[in-house]
């Protein structure tokens, strides 16, 4: 079986392909466009899409010698996302699809996220704890099978990658942010700044806006002008920021470690890709004994292999989809996640 997955719901133009189980191709184009501006600007996200997708298809068509009416299953990423980023790569897929005759899959972006571990040689075992770290999604969730997907928390404010991106910009260290901060933070005392983790009325659940506003409060007492700030200082703050940020993630799932059954433990999204979270992930792992599964860095943030892969699971539980399925921009318009 061929799998063809594409994923355009931001900033990145990813395609793969799965054959027999195995990821043949991955390929991510990022869209450096948006720098200059400071964050995605949702227009020129598509009009990127619009360009790279289809080089992109060929190209991995062609590594893989693979034929475009060998393919016989496509699934594209449907939502949640930017509207008009998502219905480039789901209007190709389905046209694409519908011209070789094959099924077409719609992918929720945050279960692609969520089971991306399974792309990993060492994989995930039910029932797991997962949590989502991503720039849009911050989810704490109980994964018992392919279709039984517990929600124990979320965030009530911003997402944790969010956060990251937001105070990068404060600091004046530029997007996406969360690569910035840990490089400026690298090496670095995180005891600069004592700032506050938040308590929630739902343990599982996060808040990231009150720790944003922190150390924009911080920037403004200490400094006046973000502008003014000492390099020096501004990576003593991006490492205590880093430090309560990440705490308030390991701090919700060791609590649900000790509450929930679970055999492993996963941490995925484009935030797992920091290393100080990865690291606080491990020793939990070591401590409570269970198996962890962190996908390498090419898995982390936004690509197509997660895509193929969760739109293969959701073929072989013989759920049907048509082709007037339409793009959703929010988490909750179709999703596994109970
Ligand atoms: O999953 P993802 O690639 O896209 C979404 O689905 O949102 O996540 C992107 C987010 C951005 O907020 C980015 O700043 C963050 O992941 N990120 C990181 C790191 N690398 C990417 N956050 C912290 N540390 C990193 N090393
Ligand atoms: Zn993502």
């Amino acid at each position: 079986m061929n799998i063809l997955g594409i994923e355009s719901s931001c900033d990145e133009t990813s395609v793969a392909i799965i054959s027999e189980g195995k990821l043949l191709s991955n390929l991510i184009s990022s869209q450096d466009i948006h720098k200059v501006f400071g964050g995605v600007v949702p227009e020129l996200s598509s009009r990127a899409h619009l360009q790279m997708l289809l080089p992109l298809v060929k190209k991995s068509l062609n590594e893989t010698g693979i034929l475009p009416n060998q393919i016989d299953l496509v699934c594209a990423t449907a939502g949640p996302g930017l509207i008009g980023a998502l219905l480039v790569g789901l209007t190709f897929a389905k046209a694409f699809a519908y011209s070789i005759g094959k099924p077409f899959v719609p992918v929720n972006h945050i279960e692609g996220h969520i089971f991306s571990g399974f792309l990993m040689e060492e994989k995930p075992e039910f029932p797991y704890l997962c949590l989502v770290v991503s720039g849009g999604h911050t989810l704490l969730l109980l994964v018992e099978g392919d279709t039984e997907i517990k929600k124990l928390g979320s965030t009530i404010d911003d997402a944790a990658g969010e956060a990251f991106d937001k105070v990068s910009k404060m600091l004046g260290l530029g997007y996406p942010g969360g690569q910035k901060i840990q490089e400026t933070a690298m090496n670095q005392r995180s005891d600069f700044v004592d700032f506050p983790i938040a308590q929630c009325k739902n343990e599982f659940d996060f808040s990231f806006s009150g720790l944003k506003t922190a150390v924009l409060r911080f920037i403004q007492k200490e400094y006046g002008d973000p502008a003014k700030i000492p390099i020096k200082d501004a990576a003593l703050i991006a490492a205590s920021f880093q430090k309560a940020a990440i705490e308030a993630l390991i701090k919700k799932t060791e609590k649900a470690i000790l509450k929930y059954k679970i055999s492993s433990l996963s941490l995925v999204g484009g935030v797992a890709a920091n290393e100080l979270l990865r690291n606080e992930f491990k020793k939990l792992s070591i401590k409570y004994k269970k198996k962890l599964v962190i996908p390498s860095l090419q898995f982390c943030g936004d690509n197509a292999a997660m895509i193929a892969y969760r739109g293969s699971k959701l073929n072989e539980a013989n759920i049907k989809y048509n082709l007037d399925f339409n793009a959703f921009p929010s988490m909750n318009d179709y999703s596994f996640i109970k």
